[in-house]
């Protein structure tokens, strides 16, 4: 399926699974508005032959400017890709007292927040989409939580509250954009091998891979590329929320 028609926006596309994913759309001839507060962004953007914002997700003033600029430039979007996210580690309490409450606020901010901000902007521009000949679809939202939205390890608090909600908002959100004929989907990836995974000690990688039922091992960010683009092509797919991890059940 050719998607030269197709503008679609992706968030952390300067790396792991954002970048896979922008890739893999890039291959199918869309034309991408890529946004990540790391400036390498630029060049990936210049790479694909896309836009690129380097923004901060948690400034909307800025994020808005960023997409009011590529939809004046390129046309109105009909994919959503939410890549971005961060995964800072901290217990509620530790030796140091309780986690400081800016620390849980931000992970809500970043991972959160920012998630629905695009999805409320790049939803209204592609609500306002015309529909060519016997289409009946705008297009489709997909947003990245993590299982950890459903067995969240210590130290996971304020990741997995952030990645529960957006697993949360999966259906209402479908329910009501469906009117807008825009699908939304949310992939929870279990482990995968992005630079943020490789940078840990060979043996913790090892010991992360031993615990995945099968394949005994990472998954890559070009599988996660390849379900993003499964889900775009496929309309059946909607209000769901699907695993990619090997069968992992975090303990
Ligand atoms: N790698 C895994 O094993 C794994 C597992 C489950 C879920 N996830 C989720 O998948 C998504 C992608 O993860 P990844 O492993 O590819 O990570 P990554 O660190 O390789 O990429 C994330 C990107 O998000 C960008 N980003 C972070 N905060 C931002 C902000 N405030 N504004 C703009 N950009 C920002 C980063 O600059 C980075 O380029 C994340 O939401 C993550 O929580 C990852």
């Amino acid at each position: 399926m050719s998607l030269s028609h197709h503008i679609a926006v992706i968030t952390g596309a300067a790396s792991g699974m954002g970048f896979a994913a922008a890739e893999a759309l890039a291959a199918k001839g869309a034309q991408l508005v890529l946004l990540d507060k790391d400036e390498k962004v630029l060049t990936v953007a210049k790479q694909l032959n896309g836009q690129g914002h380097a923004v901060d997700l948690t400034d909307s003033t800025t994020v808005e400017h960023a997409l009011e600029e590529s939809v004046a430039r390129l046309g109105k979007p009909s994919i959503l890709l939410n890549c971005a996210g961060i995964a800072p580690a901290k217990r509620i309490v530790s030796k140091e007292g309780p986690m400081p409450l800016a620390d849980f606020t931000r992970v809500i901010d970043v991972n959160l927040i920012a998630t629905f901000n695009m999805m409320r902007l790049v939803a209204n521009a592609m609500s306002q989409r015309e529909l060519i000949g016997d289409a009946v679809e705008r297009g489709v939202i997909i947003n990245t939580a993590s299982i950890a939205a459903f067995e969240g390890q210590i130290g996971q608090s304020a990741y997995a509250a952030s990645k529960g909600a957006i697993v949360s908002m999966t259906l209402p959100a479908a329910r009501e954009l469906a009117r807008a004929g825009i699908r939304v989907m949310t992939i929870a990836p279990g482990i995968v091998a992005t630079p943020l995974m490789l940078s840990m000690p060979e043996a913790v990688q090892q010991s992360l891979s031993e615990s995945i039922p099968f394949p005994k091992r990472m998954a890559k960010s070009s599988e996660f590329a390849d379900l993003v683009m499964h889900i775009i092509e496929n309309p059946m797919l909607n209000g769901s929320v699907i695993r990619l991890d090997g069968a992992l059940r975090m303990a």
